[in-house]
């Protein structure tokens, strides 16, 4: 018989169980006060109805938009203001940017999104989420605006810097680290932006734009869609629990996404299940009533309008409630999703977050800052170990460009005012120690420059590229878009024929042309590194950390083998229309199943170690879909160094399905010391295996024989298998 309760502690338990219920509700320590909706024993669900209830149909309304007409990113103001309904209690909303740094004053300048995709390192991603969100906390924000995830379609777009690149389970695994990270650190986040935004605009010959992202239509197929388009975004709700999301420009397939009832209702709630808020991106709402029927909850700048929107003000909403256009239900839907998710995340039960930079601890977060730099630096090329510099035995070094002393970020919603800057050309120098002779030239006479090479042990040239949220590059070239004086290719081919020891350190969006690659000795893509620019940059030259980072992003041999080059109905649309038509063949997946060679491949990456990878093992999932990988990643070379292997997948085509060969699946980041193995495993899950089904619009597994490849980068591949699935054989 098991052990009875003694009769003393079933009195004990009974009187616990009668004094709770007795107590009545349970007030939070926060600033709710005694209202109803504020006892926290009741649900999310519960206590928004209860105060949607309570608020007047006007309060209501009044919840749909922001209400300060200004976002300057000043200190003390911020990048959005909801001021709430002080009557009842309901405490004002505060939001900002963005997905590099909080724009509100100064701030820590993070790596930009695309140095810390390359990483490859979930850990580092939650930590650049971590990092910011406390920085948004303490300038006083409720909610931060990112992370960006939208796909790298095409390098040619300004906000490139942004991206997490080319890659949809590269860019799900990064945006659900750093969102579960930033919502750790009590600061919502908002995923954005929702969907196919993927393109600013070219420059038309005028002021005008082709293919604006405020008009644009983004024609996408299904299955393009679901697998490429939309897997980061699904996975930020799943996994990363993101409380909002930021609904695009552009239209998709016919409405603009801030009205586009496919994506805000049937996606985004019924086959994800959302229970966040849709917030607009800024003037990005179109029709008060179809927006908010089809799943558009809030519109925190309704002071822009970019072709004719109807804003989410007060005054404008209830102008098309009385002419028919829109009802107080559909207004109430939008403020109970809002309200929902303020309860749910704790907004309501906490005290307010108080504007004060001091609680931020800034060498702190430099130091993540350069940690995630130098993981996110690329060695492209190291000729006869052209690096690392060994600075005791330099006598002297070159260091040309007028960008080795500038902060380089891209410019718009994430252009971040540093609270420091350390310049490569600084850190180079203290690097380098007294002893060396280190003499600058800012490159903008290149005769002058390459005679500063000539001679120098050893010649660092940096370069720059420009790029901006609101227009694209016009091209791929260093020198493209803003002119910025030098002609940059052709101060590194000065500079690399008066001395064969020339290391080109890039500081880009993205990926840039490389003509000049096979006449220097090394190349590293620092991309936009931020605060602490300098010291990593400096740290990685001369050898202090391996080159950690991998290309998240094809870097081509010629514009035109682009997948999107050539051809204006892909890119930049005609008459407004743009054309996914090269469907799920985005970035490598279109190199490869082309057969184009490009300069330098998705998930390529040197280290001044090497490594090789060794007895792959392919073990089926029992019960199911889904397999075990693993494989021994061994040290090889003389010196510590960063891996990254990572595991493809090549599923098996059909009649009128194109597969790419081999598509991402699974990566890791490990440090090894010289001579170290380490045994790494992947778990690949059902989705690794599947492709979407336009028939019966779901995944689903297809028979046949999936070939699994794990290497250093999809062109290096050092170890292949195979798996049949659904009674196929691999022959
Ligand atoms: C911009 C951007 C968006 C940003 C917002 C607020 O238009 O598209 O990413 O968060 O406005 O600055």
């Amino acid at each position: 018989m098991g052990r009875r309760l003694s009769s003393v502690a079933v009195v004990v338990l009974l009187g616990l169980v009668l004094a709770g219920s007795a107590a009545g509700p349970a007030w939070a320590a926060g600033r709710c006060g005694d209202h109803p909706w504020c006892d926290t024993s009741l649900s999310a669900d519960r206590r928004a109805a209860l105060l949607v209830e309570a608020l007047t149909p006007a309060e209501r309304i009044g919840l749909l938009a922001g209400d300060v007409p200004a976002i300057s990113g000043a200190a003390g103001t911020h990048t959005g203001t909801e001021s709430g309904v002080p009557r009842l209690g309901v405490p004002p909303l505060y939001l900002t940017d963005g997905p590099i740094g909080v724009r509100q004053g100064q701030a820590t300048a993070f790596p930009a999104s695309i140095a810390l995709a390359a990483s490859f390192d979930r850990g580092l991603a939650a930590e650049h989420g971590r990092a910011i969100a406390e920085e948004a906390r303490a300038k006083g924000n409720d909610v931060v605006y990112a992370p960006t995830v939208n796909i790298l379609r095409t390098p040619l777009w300004g906000r490139a810097f942004e991206s997490f690149g080319e890659d949809p389970y590269l860019t799900a695994r990064t945006g659900v680290a750093w969102i579960r990270a930033a919502q750790r650190a009590g600061v919502m986040a908002n995923v954005k932006h929702f969907a196919a935004n993927n393109q600013e605009g070219e420059q038309g010959p005028g002021d005008e734009l082709i293919g604006s992202r405020y008009t644009v239509d983004a024609r996408v197929d299904e299955r393009t869609l679901r697998e490429i388009y939309l897997p980061h975004f699904e996975a930020a709700v799943k996994e990363g629990r993101v409380a909002s999301v930021m609904c695009a420009y552009n239209k998709l397939n016919g409405p603009h996404a801030c009205e586009n009832r496919t994506l805000l209702t049937r996606i985004l709630r019924q086959d994800w299940g959302f229970k966040g808020f849709v917030l607009a991106d800024y003037g990005a709402s179109k029709h008060v009533g179809t927006g908010l029927r089809a799943g558009l909850d809030f519109e925190p700048f309704p002071y822009v309008d970019f072709d004719g929107g109807e804003n989410l003000r007060p005054e404008i909403v209830s102008a098309a409630i009385a002419a028919g256009r829109a009802s107080q239900a559909d207004v109430d839907r939008a403020v109970t999703h809002l309200l929902r998710e303020l309860f749910a995340f704790g907004f309501f039960d906490r005290a307010a977050y108080p504007d004060d930079e001091s609680q931020i601890d800034r060498p702190a977060h430099l130091r993540t800052a350069e940690e995630i730099a130098e993981a996110g630096t690329v060695l492209l090329r190291n000729r006869s170990r052209t690096l690392p510099l060994a600075a005791g035995r330099l006598r002297s070094l070159a260091v040309i460009g007028a960008d080795a002393d500038r902060n380089i970020n891209g410019g718009g919603s994430s252009n971040i005012n540093p609270y420091s800057f350390t310049s490569p050309r600084a850190a180079i120098t203290t690097r380098a120690g007294s002893g060396v002779d280190v003499r600058f030239d800012d490159g903008t006479d290149l005769a002058r420059a390459a005679d500063a090479a000539r001679g120098a042990d050893a010649a660092v040239v940096v370069v720059a590229d420009a790029a901006t949220e609101g227009v694209d590059k016009p091209c791929l070239g260093l020198d493209c878009g803003a002119q910025r004086g030098v002609q940059r290719d052709r101060l590194i081919e000065r500079v690399a024929a008066a001395n064969r020891r020339t290391i080109v350190v890039l500081e880009t969006a993205g990926p840039v042309l490389t003509p000049w690659r096979q006449r220097v000795g090394a190349i590293l893509e620092a991309w936009y590194p931020g605060s602490a620019a300098g010291e990593a940059i400096a740290r990685v030259l001369f050898g202090d950390v391996d080159p950690g980072g991998r290309l998240p992003a094809t870097f081509p041999r010629r514009e035109r083998d682009l997948p999107t080059a050539g051809d204006r109905r892909r890119y930049p649309g005609v008459n407004e229309v743009v054309r996914y038509s090269e469907g799920v063949l985005v970035g490598y997946r279109w190199f490869d199943e082309r057969g184009i060679r490009p300069a330098y491949p998705f998930g390529h990456g040197l280290s001044y170690t090497r490594f090789a990878l060794r007895n792959l093992g392919v073990r089926r999932a029992r019960g199911g879909v889904g397999a075990t990988v693993s494989v021994t990643v061994v040290n090889r070379g003389s010196r510590a160094g960063t891996a990254v292997p990572q595991v493809y997948v090549g599923l098996p085509g059909a009649r009128g399905r194109v597969q790419p060969p081999r598509q991402l699946k699974g990566y890791q980041s490990l440090d090894l010391r010289r001579g170290q193995a380490r045994r790494v495993t992947f778990r690949l899950d059902r989705r690794a295996f599947s492709y979407w089904d336009t028939r019966r619009h779901r995944w689903e597994v297809a028979p046949g024989c999936y070939r699994i490849q794990v290497g250093q980068s999809s062109r290096d591949i050092d170890a292949r298998g195979a798996l049949a699935l659904r009674g196929a054989s691999c022959g």
